[in-house]
């Protein structure tokens, strides 16, 4: 049956059998047409927002130029013993880099004595909480820092904020300040981009083709994800295979039937949910990227699958009863790694007291596996359908393969759904009040309106 195939031999893997008995078949196959036609508008880029598909090529036409200046930023800030980086950046201009570093990092680099060779990284920009930053000069001030500073437009508010304090610490504490911030920002315009001709900062292109959160594999998630000691031309090879394998049009590739099957289900289900489930805590800004890849693409126009995330067996003991039980709006995507990276036994214990000797010998994996079949199980007895993607294992390859995965499939979606995957409107509105209550130049009538509305 088309509807069961595993795809063996692709890096990204798909499995709909959780979906089986939800759904018809007849059903499937309209969506997979449908899926079609969206795959050829995203293909021959036809479709709206057509002037934002750099990323498209970006795995396989990296130039190795590109890579090179950003190993000799590495270089240099090796030499002056730079042992942290502060990347500055919100949205799609940070939640890569913070993905992958998440995902690839020892789950204990911070504590551990033997700390490697690479800086650590650590971000601001993505918020406005006065605590936080105070917090990061803290660490800033006791450490030999340098800072990525990335905006796309240049002007955002919350990187902005951050930056300008940095900026202020790295000036007051060393000569060659300017040698110790990169900037990644547009190519001509934007406050980033003047600022940094002034001051002579190193700077990198976000291409104008290429929107915020399917930056990941320019600079704006590369150079973080290099100078935190990984190997970005391992990742960009597992995109360009996934690129290779998505370029082949047909009901058997899954960015096809991933886009096909979670639109049937909210459609014609009413699954307005999809929750990106992992059974590893590195994965837990996979969700955030995820969730800002697929929320600010596709939800607008009054339509959209809302996505959510949760780590397992962690949220199990959370949100694991909802899921279960609580209202049936849901549908699962659970990212699996097929292989662990290291090895835990549990041992035999002469008491038992714990009585957990009928595990003895087994790998804590094989639990975390028999975990995520029986949660399977319940879940589509519970009337949640589950949709299964797999890696072999997680390291930079796989994650690059990923990223490309999720956002060839995201083009496909949105175009199913009929809305602009490229674009966020929505964004906006916050920003206008913010601008109004701040008094910012320019905003005068609107800051007039909403105080009298707020007086009301
Ligand atoms: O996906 C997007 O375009 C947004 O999430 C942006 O990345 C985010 O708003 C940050 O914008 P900028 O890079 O212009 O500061």
């Amino acid at each position: 049956m088309k509807f069961l195939m595993l795809l063996l031999s692709l890096m990204v893997r798909i499995n709909l059998g959780g979906c089986e008995s939800f759904v018809k078949e007849a059903e499937y196959q309209q969506y997979v047409d449908k899926a079609l036609v969206a795959y050829d508008i995203l293909d021959s880029e036809t479709g709206a927002g057509n002037d934002f598909l750099g990323w498209k090529t970006l795995p396989s036409g990296t130039p190795e130029s590109l890579l090179k200046e950003m190993e000799a930023v590495r270089d240099c800030w090796k030499e002056k013993k730079v042992d942290l980086v502060v990347v500055i950046g919100i949205g799609g201009s940070y939640l890569g880099a913070r993905c992958a570093i998440e995902a690839l990092s020892h789950s204990f680099s911070k504590q551990l004595s033997s700390k490697g060779d690479a800086p650590e990284v650590v971000f601001a920009g993505n918020n406005l909480s006065e605590e936080y930053l105070a917090e990061l000069m803290d660490l800033v001030a006791e450490r030999n820092a340098a800072c990525v500073v990335i905006s796309k437009s240049g002007t955002t508010t919350e990187p902005a904020v951050a930056f300008r304090i940095v900026k202020e610490h790295l000036e007051k504490n060393y000569k060659d300040a300017s040698e110790r911030i990169v900037a990644i920002t547009d190519a001509k315009k934007g406050a980033l981009k003047t600022l940094s001709n002034q001051e002579g900062y190193k700077t990198f292109v976000v291409p104008d083709n290429v929107g915020g959160r399917f930056s990941v594999l320019t600079p704006v998630g590369l150079l973080p994800i290099l100078l935190a000691g990984f190997d970005v031309r391992e990742m960009l090879e597992g995109a360009a295979e996934m690129e290779k394998a998505l370029a082949v049009r047909g009901e058997e590739n899954p960015a096809v039937q991933y886009a096909a099957t979670r639109n049937l289900l909210y459609s014609v289900y009413g699954k307005k949910v999809e929750v990106l489930v992992s059974y590893n805590p590195k994965f837990q800004y996979l969700g955030e990227w995820w969730k800002q890849l697929y929320g600010e693409s596709e939800g607008k126009d009054g339509k959209g699958i809302f996505p959510a995330s949760v780590i397992c067996t962690t949220d199990l003991h959370s949100m694991g009863q909802f899921i279960q039980d609580g209202d049936r709006v849901m549908f699962e995507t659970v990212v699996s790694v097929e292989n662990a990276n290291r090895s835990v036994i549990i041992g035999s214990d002469k008491e038992n007291l714990d009585q957990l000797n009928y595990l003895a010998g087994e790998h804590v994996e094989h639990c975390n596996a028999m975990a995520q079949l029986g949660t399977k199980l319940a879940h589509i007895d519970g009337g949640v359908p589950q949709i299964e993607l797999s890696i072999d294992r997680l390291d930079e390859k796989n994650l690059g393969a990923l990223f490309y995965f999720f956002e060839y499939s995201c083009g496909i979606s949105a175009y199913i759904l009929g809305v602009n995957p490229f674009n966020q409107p929505g964004v906006e509105a916050y920003k206008k009040n913010m601008f109004a209550l701040l008094n910012k130049p320019g905003y005068e009538e609107q800051s007039k309106a909403i105080r009298e509305r707020l007086e009301k």
